[in-house]
């Protein structure tokens, strides 16, 4: 048998907790090598999920895989899913040395094979040297990495991280950032993130999981999840989005005609899913999609009148009213000393504006 790709395969997996259905139906299959982050807002089941995974809570139904075998009823330490928690990271009586060792302690491994090992995942995260610390003498990007090589130190084939920079300074997160997809990306290992900062999804993963109240959204790369959102949440969820109601009045051959504004002005747009004639669909366009005066050509246009507007160093940001009393932001982007001011117009081409189902969600 060919060995699967899929590292990890849950199946219609449910968790409840008293009347709080919080994980619904999740399915997922993540690939062996990939950088997979869990992306939601607070409260919408990212660590719950993460949990069910390593074992920590037992599913109420379905089905969790782990390279080919079924561990539903297998305790964590049976999983070979280590986790990296937000809120305890290290054992602070500890020295950082006996801090990785730990895990191995417990399975009771060879006094030689322990150094071995524990040096190996101190090296891969560059912290050698440091084996006598104790955690209280680290910076706190240190200690994550001492957090991290106590995952690695395990020789898992999936390392489960439930937003493990969170307690860091912006600029310690980035450095930390890189250096975990660094290792990531050298070492070939497959990890789950959880996170609910969208720029630190965009820029980390390889996939990312869109959560919606204890489903998931969309699934798929940073681009995607970017430009292509299926459902309006995902599209305000990540990013700022302008949003305008239309309706399909032609869809052939993968492109719809959809009809939109005051003047009953159409676009074609290509559309990645099916569209009926006479469909109420749903327009998303990016500020950083949109032009103030925009040619003549353009393929898409409103007009409006500008409220306010605030610089923001790389790009002024415009926010407008249309015809309709409904809101607009703009990006403008190396403007020069222009500020736009009173009534104009905004316009994209075809190809920046992208469609959804308006019974998406
Ligand atoms: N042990 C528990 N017992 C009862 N309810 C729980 C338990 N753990 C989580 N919940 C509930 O499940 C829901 C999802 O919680 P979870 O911790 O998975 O959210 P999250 O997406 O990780 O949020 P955050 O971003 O704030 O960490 C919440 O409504 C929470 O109150
Ligand atoms: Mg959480």
């Amino acid at each position: 048998m060919m060995e699967s790709n899929i590292l990890l395969d849950l199946k219609d997996v449910n968790k409840v907790f008293g009347t709080n259905h919080v994980l619904k139906n999740i399915n997922l299959q993540i690939e062996r090598g990939k950088f997979i982050t869990f992306l939601g807002p607070s409260g919408c089941g990212k660590t719950t999920l993460l949990r069910s995974i390593a074992g920590f809570y037992t599913i109420d139904q379905g089905e969790v895989w782990i390279d080919g075998k079924l561990v539903n009823d297998l305790p964590p330490y049976k999983r070979g899913t280590p986790m990296v928690f937000q809120e305890y990271a290290l054992f602070p009586h500890m020295t950082v040395f006996d801090n990785i060792a730990y895990g191995l302690d417990i399975l009771k491994r060879p006094e030689g094979e322990i150094q071995q090992r524990v040096e190996a995942a101190m090296a891969q995260v560059k912290l050698t040297g440091l084996e006598e610390r104790y955690p209280h003498e680290m910076s706190g990007g240190q200690q994550q990495r001492v957090a991290m090589a106590r995952a690695l130190v395990m020789n898992s084939p999936i390392i489960l991280l439930d937003e493990p920079l969170s307690n860091l300074d912006a600029k310690l997160r980035e450095e930390v950032r890189v250096e975990l997809r660094t290792i990531q990306q050298e070492l070939g290992l497959t990890v789950i993130y959880v996170t609910h900062d969208q720029l630190e999804a965009l820029s980390m993963s390889d996939q990312i999981v869109v959560f919606n109240r204890g489903k998931i959204d969309q699934y798929g790369t940073p681009h995607e999840i970017y430009y292509e959102p299926r459902t309006q949440y995902v599209a305000d969820f990540i990013g700022t989005t302008n949003f305008e109601d239309a309706k399909v009045v032609k869809y052939e051959g993968g492109l719809a005609t959809v009809q939109y504004g005051q003047a009953g002005d159409t676009v074609t747009i290509e559309a990645r899913e099916h569209l009926a004639v006479g469909e109420e669909v749903i327009l998303c366009v990016r500020p950083e999609s949109l032009r103030i005066e925009p040619s003549e050509t353009s393929d898409f246009h409103i007009t409006g009148i500008i409220k306010s507007s605030m610089f923001l160093g790389e790009k002024q940001r415009y926010f407008l009213v249309d015809e309709v009393g409904k809101e607009w932001i703009v990006d403008a982007y190396d403007i020069g000393k222009k500020v736009y001011d009173g009534i104009v117009q905004i316009g994209a081409a075809a190809d920046k504006i992208h469609i959804i189902k308006k019974n998406g969600s």
